[in-house]
């Protein structure tokens, strides 16, 4: 099958992610079919894509027609077998619960017809574990969408072990059909590519935290002051939900040698202390709204090196770029879209110098956790002389 022959769409799921990818996929001229297991969650959903399209139109971004056809693109329905049994292309956006995810992908398998490709849409559960289910697991393949999904553009299609580049192909060019752009996760890796790499600087700041090194007031006074980041570490983790990064956390700590949580998120999570949606995280949030907190100064802001926690993250990219996960553009690319990061992570490592990055994380291997030694593909890359800008050759060509 070809991009270009996939014509029927079934989302599983009308959830906060579902209802997101139902609309985009309609809004670019597919026929889809919203599944849900009550239909209160299906009229939940259909409302909430009915608000969104009503705003593009009250903006003048789209036609009175155009709004109508999609609406009129997207069926609801609780009947699960028979919205798979003409589906081209299935993406299941169900909970994060691998056993419920199993059952649902070895039933719709045998209902969908032969030729269906079989999308997840997990954050932190393993492609080939969900695939493990099924009798074919080589049109299994995660399909990673980024929340509000019909405003980020970025896809990542993740193939597990027995994913055929086939399938991978055709949801890559199908992403591209959406209007957004895909990237290739190559291996079923702990948290793709955008977690992938984001969990380490967050988890690390615990771990500073955890050691008694630094307060995370002093941590974000340099990452908002000195690295321009609006919400600094603490203050993203307070605004995403301390609990969701724990939640992926968990997934890659049992997954990835010789990483540890940090127990301060974990004691956070279990006194309810979540961040910005329960009053308190990190930081207080009277009212459940973002303030920046007044305690950050400059003061507080010259006794820790921000610079150590995008090392971290570099470290983690390069280590994907070895073991051939994505390839740097790819990395950056997602980094980019994914977080609304104005430079790419393997852009940020080729501007500060190669050499830089590995000795400020042999500082950081020494001082604080051998976790984080430079990856061997770094020390190589100084070896060679790729030591980024300066050498006209990094990551990237300069
Ligand atoms: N929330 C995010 O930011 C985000 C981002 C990327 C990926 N994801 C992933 O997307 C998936 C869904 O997350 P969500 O936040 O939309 O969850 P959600 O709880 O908002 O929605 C899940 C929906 O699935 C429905 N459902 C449950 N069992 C079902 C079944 N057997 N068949 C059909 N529908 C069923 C539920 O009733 C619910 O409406 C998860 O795997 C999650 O990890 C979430």
């Amino acid at each position: 099958m070809k991009a270009d022959d996939v014509k029927n769409v079934t989302v599983l799921g009308a959830g906060f992610m579902g209802h997101g990818i139902a609309q985009s996929f309609a809004q670019a001229g597919f026929d889809v079919v919203m599944v849900d297991i009550k239909d209160e969650f299906l009229q939940k959903g259909l409302a909430n894509i009915r608000w969104s399209l009503g705003k593009f139109l009250e903006k003048g971004k789209i036609s009175q027609e155009y709004h109508d056809a999609v609406l009129n693109r997207i069926t609801i329905t609780t009947d699960r077998d028979a919205a798979v049994k003409n589906a081209d292309i299935i993406v299941e956006a169900i909970p994060e619960i691998l056993k419920l995810k199993q059952e649902v992908f070895a039933d719709i398998e045998a209902k969908a017809p032969k030729h269906a490709i079989l999308a997840t849409n997990t954050s932190s559960l393993p492609i080939t574990d969900v695939a493990a289910a099924t009798k074919n697991p080589k049109k299994v393949v995660g399909m990673h969408f980024f929340s509000p999904v019909v405003r980020m553009n970025i896809v990542e299609i993740i193939k597990g072990e027995k994913t055929t580049d086939e399938v991978a192909k055709v949801i890559y060019a199908l992403t591209e059909k959406m209007g957004k752009e895909p990237v290739m996760c190559n291996k079923d890796v702990p948290g793709f590519i955008a977690n992938g790499i984001q969990m380490f600087p967050l988890n690390f700041v615990g771990q500073l935290v955890d050691m008694g090194k630094f307060t995370p007031e002093e941590i974000d006074s340099a990452t908002t002051m000195k690295l321009g980041l609006p919400m600094g570490t603490f203050g993203l983790l307070d605004f995403v939900g301390i609990d969701v990064v724990y939640n992926v956390l968990k997934f890659m700590t049992t997954r990835i040698p010789g990483m540890k949580m940090a127990k301060c998120l974990e004691e956070r999570v279990q006194k309810g202390e979540l961040g910005i949606k329960t009053g308190k995280g990190f930081y207080e949030h009277p009212g459940n709204r973002w303030q920046r907190p007044t305690v950050w100064s400059q003061e507080l802001a010259d006794r820790f090196d921000p610079q150590l926690v995008v090392v971290v993250g570099i470290n983690r990219a390069a280590e994907l770029v070895a073991d051939e996960v994505a390839s740097p553009s790819d990395i950056d690319k997602t980094m980019k879209l994914g977080f609304n990061q104005p430079v790419g992570t393997l852009e940020v490592a080729d501007s500060l110098g190669i050499d830089a990055v590995v000795d400020k994380l042999e500082y950081i291997s020494k001082e604080y956790n051998k976790f984080y030694a430079p990856h061997p593909l770094l020390k190589q890359m100084v070896k060679d002389g790729k030591l980024g800008m300066k050498t006209k050759e990094g990551f990237f060509k300069y």
